[in-house]
C-alpha cells in the first residue's frame, strides 16, 4: 500500500513542487488549498491525486481535511504545512486583519493539521515538515508579523518533536529563503517596486548568486520524508544559498 501525503498550498509554488515530487516516489497525495480550478490544474498530471478545497485558518477545516486523507487511502504517513502569506509592512503599519492573516495560515494552521493528523500516526509513524522561513531563524524588514509567525513555527516544531519522537514522528523546519515563486511577486507588488529589480536584487542577495527553486526544496522535503533521514527531527534546516551563514 503506497505512502499518503497531505500537503497544503499545493496549488502554487513549493506546494505544487511537493505534490509533484511526492507523487513522483509512489505517494498518495492529496492537494489542499482554497482554489479548487488551481489545484485540479495541478492534480490533472498526478494520477490517483484528490483535491480538498479549503479555509485551512480554521481548526474544524483541518479537521475535515485529516478526515478526508484518511476516508480517501485509509492511512496518512506524512503532513506537508506549506500554506504561507506574507504582509510586507512595518508594525504600526500592518492591520489586526493582516496579523491575524498571518498567524491563522503560518502558525495556527500547521498547529491544527499536525494535532488532527499525529493520532493517525502513531501507531506506523509519521513525518511532519513544516515551511517556516529563513526569516524564522533571523529578522527581516518589513515582515514583524511574518517573522513572529515564522519564528513560532520553528519553535513549535522543535516542541512537537520532542514530544512525538518516541510515536516516531518525525518534525522538521524548512526554512528557504527566496524561492522562485508566486509569493515574491505579491511581495514585490506591496513594497511597491517592480518584480523584475526585485528579482535581480534577490539574486544578488544570495551568496550564491541565485533564489532557490521549488523543486529544490521539494527535494529536501523528499529526502526528509525517506526513511535515510530517520533520525532527523526537531530540525529547522535553511535552503538559502548560505544566506543564514
Ligand atoms: N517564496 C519564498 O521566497 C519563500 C521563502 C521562505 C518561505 N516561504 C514559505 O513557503 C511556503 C510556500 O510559499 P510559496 O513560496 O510556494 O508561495 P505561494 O504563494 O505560491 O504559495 C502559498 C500557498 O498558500 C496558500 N494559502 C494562503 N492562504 C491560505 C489559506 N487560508 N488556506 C489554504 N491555503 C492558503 C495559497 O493559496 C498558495 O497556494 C509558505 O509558507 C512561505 O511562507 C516562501
Amino acid at each position: 500500500m503506497s505512502k499518503v501525503a497531505i500537503i497544503t498550498g499545493a496549488s502554487s509554488g513549493i506546494g505544487a513542487a511537493a505534490a509533484k515530487s511526492f507523487h513522483a516516489q509512489g505517494y498518495s497525495v492529496v492537494l489542499a488549498g482554497r482554489d479548487a480550478d488551481r489545484l485540479n490544474d495541478v492534480a490533472k498530471s498526478l494520477i490517483g491525486a484528490v483535491t480538498w478545497t479549503g479555509d485551512i485558518t480554521a481548526s474544524e477545516a483541518c479537521d475535515q481535511l485529516v478526515a478526508f486523507a484518511l476516508s480517501q487511502f485509509g492511512r496518512l504517513d506524512v503532513l506537508i504545512n506549506c500554506a504561507g502569506v506574507i504582509h510586507r509592512y512595518t508594525a504600526e503599519e500592518t492591520t489586526d486583519d493582516q496579523w491575524h492573516n498571518t498567524m491563522g495560515v503560518n502558525l495556527n494552521a500547521p498547529f491544527f493539521l499536525s494535532r488532527a493528523a499525529i493520532p493517525h500516526m502513531k501507531q506506523e509513524g509519521g513525518v511532519i515538515l513544516n515551511i517556516a522561513s529563513d526569516w524564522g531563524l533571523q529578522g527581516g524588514q518589513l515582515a514583524a508579523a511574518y517573522c513572529a509567525s515564522k519564528g513560532g513555527l520553528v519553535l513549535m516544531t522543535r516542541a512537537m518533536a520532542l514530544d512525538h519522537a518516541k510515536d516516531k514522528i518525525r518534525i522538521n523546519a524548512i526554512c528557504p529563503g527566496d524561492v522562485d515563486t508566486p509569493m515574491l511577486k505579491i511581495e514585490s507588488q506591496q513594497r511597491g517596486i517592480d518584480y523584475d529589480s526585485a528579482m535581480i536584487e534577490n539574486n544578488a542577495d544570495s551568496p550564491t548568486g541565485r533564489i532557490t527553486l521549488p523543486d529544490e526544496v521539494a527535494a529536501l522535503c523528499v529526502y526528509l520524508a525517506s526513511d535515510v533521514a530517520a533520525q532527523i527531527t526537531g530540525t529547522a534546516i535553511p535552503i538559502d544559498g548560505g544566506n543564514t551563514a
